[in-house]
């Protein structure tokens, strides 16, 4: 494959999981990887907070030298908390549009994110709509409300949702499409990863897990499986696909939404 090699990548949540396997693939290949995380990365920051994202931009530009061939916004959390919409949303997308004009500036630029399963299963509306209003102080206040009143376990479907629909929003407009890159996701069913370990720990999560999100090809998946689908969204050979969220699931969202999607 030449001329697939040898990319520079910023990769968010590069310490851990998928985006860690995804850095090693990378590296592996022959990509400069630029590792963005809280911790045991190339640029340390939190995209939690507005200051933490700026400053993991300002790091990955200054590494990079202002060109970049990909960006993967790996990075996340799964907590009942408005964390998890400030890290999951609003942390992505200030990856992926801060970065954005260091892709343009790239030949073959590519972009992606990491969405979820989850992003299919109900949602608060409040905080949607705050997150689709890129409105973050609301978003958090609807999301603080949301946990108050028991409706935590709505925040990460929330945050993926809202991550997919802003994806393919930007995706086909004249910034992402316009200037000839492609911005697609992948979206994961269960993967064994840090993340998920402490839902195989508890044999009733597990059951409750197995039933939300049924898995009949393959069962769970390794990071590495989400990993090659992310390599291949962020290669040269991905030239015309935009907008798309692509499941890597084990069949799961084809179970729970049936034929009737398309
Ligand atoms: P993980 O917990 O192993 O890795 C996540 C990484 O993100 C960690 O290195 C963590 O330090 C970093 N991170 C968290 N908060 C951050 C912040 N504020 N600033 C910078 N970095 C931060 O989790 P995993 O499983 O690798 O998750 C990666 C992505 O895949 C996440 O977006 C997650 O929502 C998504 N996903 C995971 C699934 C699973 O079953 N493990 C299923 C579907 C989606």
């Amino acid at each position: 494959m030449a001329g697939t090699t040898g990319r520079t990548v910023a990769v968010s949540g590069s310490a851990s999981g998928i985006g860690r396997t995804l850095a090693e693939l990378l590296r592996d290949r022959g990509d400069e990887v630029i590792g963005v995380d809280l911790r045991d990365a190339d640029v340390r920051a939190d995209l939690g907070t507005p200051e933490g994202r700026a400053a993991a931009v300002a790091g990955v530009l200054d590494r990079s030298g202002g060109t970049l061939d990909g960006v993967v916004a790996c990075a996340g959390v799964s907590g009942p908390t408005p964390l998890t919409v400030a890290v999951n949303h609003f942390g992505a997308v200030a990856l992926l549009a801060g970065l954005r004009p260091a892709l343009a500036r790239a030949g073959r630029p590519r972009a992606a994110a990491v969405g979820s399963i989850s992003g299919t299963q109900p949602v608060d509306d409040d905080v949607l709509r705050a997150c689709l209003d890129g409105d973050e102080p609301a978003a958090l206040a609807a999301a603080e409300e949301a946990a108050g009143r028991g409706a935590g376990n709505r925040l990460y479907p929330s945050s993926k949702a809202a991550l997919a629909r802003w994806l393919r929003a930007a995706s086909v407009s004249a910034e992402w499409a316009g200037a000839g890159i492609p911005l697609n996701a992948v979206a994961p069913g269960v993967v064994r990863t840090p993340m998920s370990e402490p839902l195989f720990a508890d044999p009733k999560m597990r059951e409750a897990m197995d039933r939300a999100v049924p898995m009949p090809l393959n069962g769970y998946a390794g990071p590495e499986v989400v990993a090659e689908a992310l390599a291949w969204l962020i290669s040269p050979a991905n030239s015309h696909m935009a907008g798309q969220v692509v499941y890597v699931d084990g069949g799961a969202e084809a179970s729970l939404r049936g034929p009737g999607a398309y």
